[in-house]
């Protein structure tokens, strides 16, 4: 399709759309608690729609009125065997975190997604798993996708150094360890999104954190809860950048979740010298509020370290605001991003360049000189949503022809309404 170009006064409001790592985990705690749950706002992209089906499939029953979601839980015992492989689509939290849960039934179920599912690693979900009785396994001998996992229900707990900062590894093993018999010791590599231990405590569970180091004991019973999903600051951050860059711009970001462990792109906009003001109005429990960006004069950075998991979903948006900063950004630390939708580091470095972009590509992140201005290409977003999301901010600053991008289908993945909200911007 042929992208928006050549905008200047961005100015509006967004409800951003809601979190999709906790709309996923709604559906999951709903499910494997006891007792009914009510989900409000949530997100329904390709992915949380995803995870959805597979419950259903799994024997949940999960009635979605247009407004509420009503997941009556089973608890984890009330789980059916699928009637036929489980379909992940595009969504590695749904295949990573389903292991996890799975892991515990008494039966086996088959997984698979689409062709970027088939090549995303699955050994970090499957070796602790598989430690802790589990017998899951990958597609002709690897550990890629399609999957069979073999359940347990004598699940052992387990002590596990994890080697990679992830979430959803960390989630998959909680969800194990929540049926195992005794306590789990989980020590992360860095601090990662902590929603599933936040649902974990609201669905009546317990469990301990302490710094980098959780402990959890099994088995347990969870309670339904009446959930409402905040907004998505992983979504917000196309219009954070889009606010910075686009010269005479001003836009306010309604209802974000600022949660600490995913609010790495506001230290980053803050130290890079961007104008943002935030406005809180969630409790210290769910914290949330607006956030107010307008056109900035910018400097290049070094991002790295602790912070590369509190912003890792927004590492290709937050590379173009680096094109238009004075001065060198070098991001490190983040080979994580070679393992996602798609490999972006490379897809950034491609296709920003393409465009008139001065980035070089590393093997843990990418080094960005600005201020460069862009101008017309075609691009491809690989079918990776964030890839082609930050490609259309991109587009925005272009002034001389058309940017044609393909596979832009995949942007509804995370964010169906970003064109309508786009639009809302200019007009
Ligand atoms: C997610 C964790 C992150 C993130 C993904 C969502 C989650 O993945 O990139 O979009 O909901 O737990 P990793 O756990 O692979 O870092």
């Amino acid at each position: 399709m042929d992208l928006v170009t050549n905008k200047i006064g961005l100015n509006g409001i967004i409800d951003v759309p809601s979190d999709k790592s906790i709309s996923h985990r709604s559906i999951m705690f709903g499910a494997i608690a006891q007792g009914k749950t009510t989900i409000k706002n949530f997100l329904r992209g390709d992915d949380c729609l995803s995870t959805l089906k597979a419950f259903q499939d799994l024997g949940v029953n999960i009635e979605d009125d247009g407004e509420v979601i009503t997941v009556q839980g089973t608890g984890f015992s009330g789980l059916k065997q699928a009637k036929q492989a489980i379909d992940v689509g595009n969504s590695g939290t749904t295949i990573r975190l389903i292991m996890g849960i799975l892991a515990g039934t008494s039966f086996t179920s088959q997984l698979f997604g689409d062709h970027s599912i088939a090549k995303r690693p699955m050994n970090r979900v499957m070796l602790p798993i598989n430690q802790m009785g589990a017998e899951c396994t990958g597609h002709d001998g690897t550990e890629f996708p399609p999957l069979t996992v073999k359940g347990t229900t004598n699940l052992r707990p387990i002590q596990y150094q994890m080697p990679v900062a992830s979430a959803q590894v960390k989630s998959a093993i909680l969800f194990a360890a929540l049926q195992a018999h005794g306590e789990s010791v989980i020590v992360e590599k860095e601090k990662t999104r902590d929603h599933t231990e936040d649902m974990i405590r609201q669905f009546g569970g317990d469990i301990t954190v302490s710094g980098k180091e959780i402990r959890i004991n099994g088995p347990q019973n969870l309670v339904g809860q009446d959930v409402v999903v905040p907004g998505d600051i992983s979504s917000a951050a196309f219009f954070l950048v889009a606010g910075l860059i686009i010269p005479d711009s001003r836009i306010t970001l309604n209802n974000v979740g600022l949660n600490p462990t995913r609010t790495g792109i506001i230290d980053v906009i803050q130290q890079m010298g961007g104008n943002l003001a935030i406005q809180e109005t969630g409790n210290a429990m769910n914290k949330a509020g607006s956030l107010i960006v307008e056109t900035s004069e910018l400097k290049g950075i070094e991002i790295s370290g602790e912070i590369i998991p509190r912003l890792i979903d927004e590492l290709p948006i937050i590379a173009l605001l680096a094109t238009q900063a004075e001065g060198a950004t070098t991001i490190r630390d983040a080979e994580e991003l070679k393992v996602k939708e798609t490999n972006r580091i490379d897809a950034v470095a491609t296709e920003l360049n393409k465009m008139g972009a001065d980035i070089q590509p590393t093997d843990d992140g990418l080094i960005i000189h600005g201020k460069t201005p862009l101008h017309h290409a075609k691009v491809t977003s690989y079918g990776d949503h964030r890839i082609g999301m930050m490609l259309q901010i991109a587009a925005l600053l272009v002034k001389d022809g058309a940017v044609e991008l393909d596979k832009a289908e995949a942007i509804s993945v995370s964010y169906p309404s970003f064109f309508n909200d786009l639009n809302k911007l200019y007009q």
